[in-house]
């Protein structure tokens, strides 16, 4: 074993489980075409200041989890990206998208860092699928995004979901409210923990979302957000979630729930799996209609998006047993050859049937003829072929079935033949 290790919070994949990422991954490209959103990839890394000024000064994010260094000692401070929103909205910004069609459909599949205390589903590098629609934020809109990521839960089978939404109303009401949440929780500064303490005076609203239960108690008095919100955010919210109803989504309206990042207004969302611990929620988003102004834009544009944390939603996956059936693609055929003198025509027999996309390996280690066969059984491909001095010499192969055991010789051109015809009937 090496002296050197991972960095804490970081892990290593190896063939076995990413295979579940592979399915996982395909599934999301699957749905995501079905919606129409195209994938687009951004940078890892941006200047600091752009995340500062989306997710907000105050957040936990960008207060105490990024990653931030200067590459030269008098630049500007550049930060690994801890989320895909600020890189995405400001891509489109830069790359002028708004000018070629109004609404843009994006989808991301991408690593992300943030400086939090590892735990089970709480890492520093961790990965997100996520999908940001540029240029709407109609409840149309929102359900058509929301729609999109339960799909992707839908179709990798995963149970027990729960959808929490709420609206937040417009940035004016929500200021209203700050103001009187403030007051009202003031006096029992004395009553709230630390974290919330410390809240109080910058970011208010983040303390509706703890979980201790003392500060949930001074919590259950304190004024409703929906209270403060003017009609017609209260009625786009209506729609909202009568989309949801005709798509047969269900939902739960938690009033509580604010989300972590300062660039949400109107409806904010959060899905929550009982797999998960302490760290139950395996995606979030919501509108952020204010952000492209906040970026420098001269234009509105209207924006809803979600991220859905991948590590965790393996991790429900594996713990309701949605994994277990996912087996490890195995080569069609695994040539056995006799000895090192027929190692070259071993690798022509591969190549050639692998230009005729059948997939083929062989030994690369000089192993004896019993242990190849083993091997070729451990593959778990579908036929062994044998290559040895007769074989080359009459240009027929004995190809074996490894399930039935049936072997027969054949030319190349016949096993091309007979592969190729079963891989049909297969597909
Ligand atoms: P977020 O709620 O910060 O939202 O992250 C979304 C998901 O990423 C979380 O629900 C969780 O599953 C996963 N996640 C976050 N931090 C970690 C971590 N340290 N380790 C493992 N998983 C983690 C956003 O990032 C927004 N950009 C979502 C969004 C997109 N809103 C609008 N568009």
């Amino acid at each position: 074993m090496s002296q050197y290790r991972s960095v804490k919070g970081t892990r290593d994949i190896f063939s076995d489980e990413m295979i579940s990422w592979k399915h996982v991954e395909n599934v999301i490209h699957r749905v995501a075409g079905l919606f129409g959103f195209h994938e687009i990839r951004t940078p890892v890394f941006e200047y600091t200041d752009l995340f500062q000024r989306s997710i907000g000064a105050t957040t936990d994010i960008v207060g105490k989890e990024m990653f931030s260094f200067r590459p030269e000692p008098e630049g500007r401070s550049i930060t690994l990206r801890p989320e895909m929103t600020a890189g995405v909205m400001r891509a489109f910004l830069q790359g002028n998208l708004a000018a070629s069609a109004p609404v843009h459909k994006l989808y991301y599949i991408a690593e992300l860092f943030r400086k939090e205390r590892p735990q089970a589903g709480r890492q520093r590098q961790f990965s997100q699928f996520g999908a940001e629609l540029l240029g709407a934020s109609s409840p149309e809109a929102v359900a058509e995004t929301i729609g999109l990521m339960m799909q992707v839960f839908t179709d990798l089978g995963v149970q027990r979901l729960k959808l929490k939404i709420n609206t937040l109303g417009d940035l004016e009401d929500r200021n209203r409210y700050r103001e009187a949440l403030r007051e009202y929780l003031e006096p029992y500064s004395g009553d709230l923990d630390e974290p919330s303490r410390e809240r109080l005076s910058k970011n208010p609203l983040r303390i509706l979302d703890s979980k201790n239960p003392e500060v949930q108690a001074v919590i259950a008095g304190a004024p409703k957000l929906h209270d403060y919100l003017n009609r017609s955010a209260l009625d786009e919210f209506e729609r909202v979630l009568e989309y949801l109803d005709r798509k047969a989504i269900a939902y739960v309206v938690d009033p509580f729930l604010v989300r972590g990042l300062d660039y949400y207004c109107h409806t904010a969302f959060e899905v929550v799996s009982p797999e998960l611990g302490a760290q139950d929620a395996i995606g979030g988003g919501g509108r952020y209609d204010g952000l492209a102004r906040q970026l420098g834009s001269k234009s509105d544009i209207p924006a809803v998006g979600f991220a859905v944390g991948l590590e965790r939603l393996l991790i429900a996956m594996e713990k309701q047993g949605l994994l277990r059936h996912i087996g490890p693609v195995a080569p069609a055929v695994f040539v056995v050859v006799q000895g090192s003198e027929m190692a070259a025509d071993a690798v022509s027999v591969c190549d050639a049937l692998r230009r005729a996309g059948i997939s083929a390996e062989m030994d690369l280690a000089g192993k004896s003829m019993k242990a190849q066969m083993r091997d070729a059984n451990k593959s778990g491909a579908a036929y062994a072929l044998f290559v040895g001095s007769d074989e080359v010499m009459s240009q027929k192969y004995g190809l074996k079935n490894l399930k039935t055991s049936d072997q027969e010789p054949l030319t190349l051109r016949e096993i091309i033949e007979k592969l190729a015809a079963l891989d049909r009937v297969r597909q």
